[in-house]
This record gives C-alpha cells, sequence and structure tokens, in this order.
C-alpha cells in the first residue's frame, strides 16, 4: 500500500528531478538529436528528451512506457512542445507495435532499470528494421574497482528508492549479449554527479 502510493506519487517527480540534472540534459543533446523516420522511444519517462527532438528528420514518435504517471507528464511536456507522440503504457519486453516498423529506437537511462533488458531486447529487435539504429545514453558499471565495490554494495537498497534502478548494469556488454553491433560508443563520468550513478555509456548501435 504504501509501495504503491510511493511509485504513483512520489517516485514519477523524484525521477523527473534526478533524470534532469544539468550534465543529464547535455547528454541528452549529444543523443536525441539523431533520432530519425519513425520513432520509438523505449521508458519515455516524464518526457526529458521531447524538448530534443530535431522535428524535421522526424515522421512519427512512440512514447513506450509501463507508468501512467510518468506518460501523463510526457504527454503535457509533448504539448508544451507541439510534438505529437503516440503514446504505448506498457514494458519493452512487449511492444504493440508491427515487426520492421522501426527507424530509431531512442533509450535514454532505462536500461538500468528494466528487469530483464535480454528480453525487452529481444522485443526491440524485432521492431526495428534492417538498417535502424539504438541511440543509448545510458549510466552503469564504472571503470574503477573502487567505484564498482560502491555500486554493488548500494545497488540493492538504490533500487527499492528509484524504481528498479540498477547502477552496476554493463550496458554495452548488455547491448551485444543481445545480439546489437555497437557502432559508436563514448563514455565518461558526467560532471558534477556522484560517481557510483555517474559513469556514462552513450553512442548507437545496429541488428
Ligand atoms: C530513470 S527513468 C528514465 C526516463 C527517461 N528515459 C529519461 O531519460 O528521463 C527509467 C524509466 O524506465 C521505465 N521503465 C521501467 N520498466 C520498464 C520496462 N519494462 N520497459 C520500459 N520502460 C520501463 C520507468 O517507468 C521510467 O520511466
Amino acid at each position: 500500500m504504501i509501495k504503491a502510493a510511493y511509485e504513483k506519487f512520489l517516485l514519477p517527480k523524484l525521477l523527473d528531478t534526478c533524470c534532469s540534472t544539468k550534465p543529464i540534459q547535455y547528454q541528452r543533446k549529444k543523443i536525441v538529436p539523431q533520432a530519425k523516420g519513425t520513432v520509438l522511444e523505449i521508458g519515455v519517462g516524464s518526457g526529458l528528451n521531447i524538448p530534443f527532438y530535431e522535428k524535421k528528420d522526424i515522421h512519427k514518435i512512440y512514447g513506450l512506457d509501463p507508468s501512467e504517471e510518468l506518460c501523463e507528464m510526457a504527454r503535457k511536456t509533448a504539448e508544451n512542445n507541439q510534438l505529437k507522440i503516440d503514446f504505448l503504457i506498457n514494458g519493452a519486453e512487449e511492444i504493440e507495435l508491427p515487426s520492421n516498423s522501426i527507424d530509431t529506437v531512442l533509450i535514454t537511462y532505462t536500461l538500468c532499470t528494466i528487469p530483464n533488458p535480454n528480453d525487452a531486447l529481444k522485443e526491440i529487435k524485432r521492431v526495428m528494421r534492417s538498417d535502424a539504429r539504438i541511440l543509448f545514453c545510458e549510466h552503469g558499471t564504472a571503470p574503477d574497482k573502487n567505484i564498482v565495490k560502491w555500486q554493488n554494495r548500494i545497488n540493492p537498497l538504490w533500487g527499492k528508492l528509484f524504481g528498479g534502478c540498477n547502477i552496476n548494469r554493463d550496458i554495452p556488454n548488455i547491448l551485444v549479449s543481445a545480439g546489437f553491433k555497437i557502432k559508436n560508443l563514448d563514455q565518461m563520468y558526467l560532471p558534477s554527479t556522484p560517481k557510483i550513478v555517474g559513469y556514462n555509456y552513450w553512442g548507437n548501435a545496429s541488428t
């Protein structure tokens, strides 16, 4: 009961605040404008990527997220930005779209939270056209042993507070294990961000 109330009323605002720091907004600017054609945003959340879409390159956007509350926040942001988005209120493990229908999959700060990313990536692959790309930007496991030690220690509690978010996932390995080819990969600690949550991986991958 308390958990349900927390997830409905507090968590959406908490995620929106934590995911809109200046360094994270700067990361979005590097990735989101590359989206083209028919776009599927996985874990659209409160819609923090919406202002960064390059409208002239977009044919259609689907925003998928299992949280009705977050989709409602994203809907308002889309309206304010005059961007039409079709919302799919569901997890990425089951995407109600035809196979081979998507040109760009955008996924930011969400592979950390999807309970079984391999299942989700299989389904994502199904809806991607043969020449489609995944644009990703995620936080994950750090390159320093001492930071990883703390990531592993804090992860169970972190997940409880932040809707199932994991701070220690190996993002490139998750993509490659699911059969994606990483074409571009950048990584660094974000400035002004605690190192346990600040190591970012971003780039693009194809099937
Ligand atoms: C940290 S938030 C990031 C939101 C947004 N992508 C951003 O960049 O601000 C993680 C998001 O993953 C979503 N999520 C959780 N489980 C999911 C699943 N199985 N499939 C897709 N999204 C999921 C959550 O509802 C939440 O919106």
